[in-house]
């Protein structure tokens, strides 16, 4: 098969000066950032946390986790459950492990691995999260097809991904995203791709400025 080419978007996320300042005030708890997508970061993180509905005993995947930054506080939330933290760049998961231990959390894990084959059996996880990241990924049916696997009938899956916007705006946002390797979604090609990957129920739960954040759920009766 023949190599496919790096974006800008997957280099970057090798980066360890990245890595060191992901969770600062220069990148994803940047004002300019929240200023584009329409929402704060810890506005987003707890619609994110409460969307999550833990009852403190599940097991949980944090697809694409970065440095850990909804890894952390996901465990911290799980008393009696487990957390997965899953990423490609080696840099990310060297932050993400050293920020935990310095927590001292011991029930989260940490692999190295694609979202498009995820190394866990099936109906291993009572919910996903993929935080960030979904609209980076070349095959994104692929990657919501691997979730819908490992979570269990009744499961959740939460997404936040880049949502497509409108006017002279859109088009510029979208040859830049396209230039770095990234794309956005509707919230109608959002339902469209987790309604082929065997989702239901979606629920819209920010849908402003240059963010889209949705919950889902595997249905009960799933054969897998
Ligand atoms: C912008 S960060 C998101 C980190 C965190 N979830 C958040 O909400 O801030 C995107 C992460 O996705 C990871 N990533 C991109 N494509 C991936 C893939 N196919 N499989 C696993 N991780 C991937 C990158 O390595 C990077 O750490």
């Amino acid at each position: 098969m023949a190599p496919t080419k790096r974006t800008l978007a997957q280099t970057l996320m090798e980066s360890p000066l990245l890595a060191s300042i992901y969770e600062s005030r220069l990148w994803r708890r940047s004002p300019v950032l929240s200023a584009l997508l329409g929402i704060s970061f810890d506005a987003e993180q707890r619609l994110i946390l409460d969307a999550a509905n833990l009852q403190g005993d599940e097991r949980v995947l944090d697809l694409a986790c970065g440095t850990g930054i909804y890894t952390r506080p996901l465990a911290d939330r799980l008393p009696r459950g487990h957390v997965v933290g899953l990423d490609l760049s080696p840099p990310m998961l060297r932050y993400a492990a050293d920020a935990a231990r310095a927590d001292g959390l011991d029930n989260l894990a940490w692999t190295r691995a694609s979202a498009l084959a995820l190394p866990f059996p099936n109906t291993t996880f009572t919910v996903v999260l993929c935080s960030a990241a979904l609209h980076l990924m070349p095959d994104t049916g692929r990657a919501l097809a691997e979730s819908h696997r490992v979570l269990r009938p009744g499961g959740s899956i939460v997404l936040a991904v880049f949502r497509m916007q409108s006017g002279w705006l859109a088009r510029a946002t979208a040859r830049a995203r396209r230039g770095v390797g990234t794309r956005a979604f509707s919230t109608e090609s959002l339902e469209q791709a987790l309604t082929a990957a065997g989702f239901s129920a979606m629920q819209s739960l920010h849908a402003r400025g240059g963010w889209l954040i949705v919950r889902a759920t595997k249905p009960s009766k799933s054969s897998e």
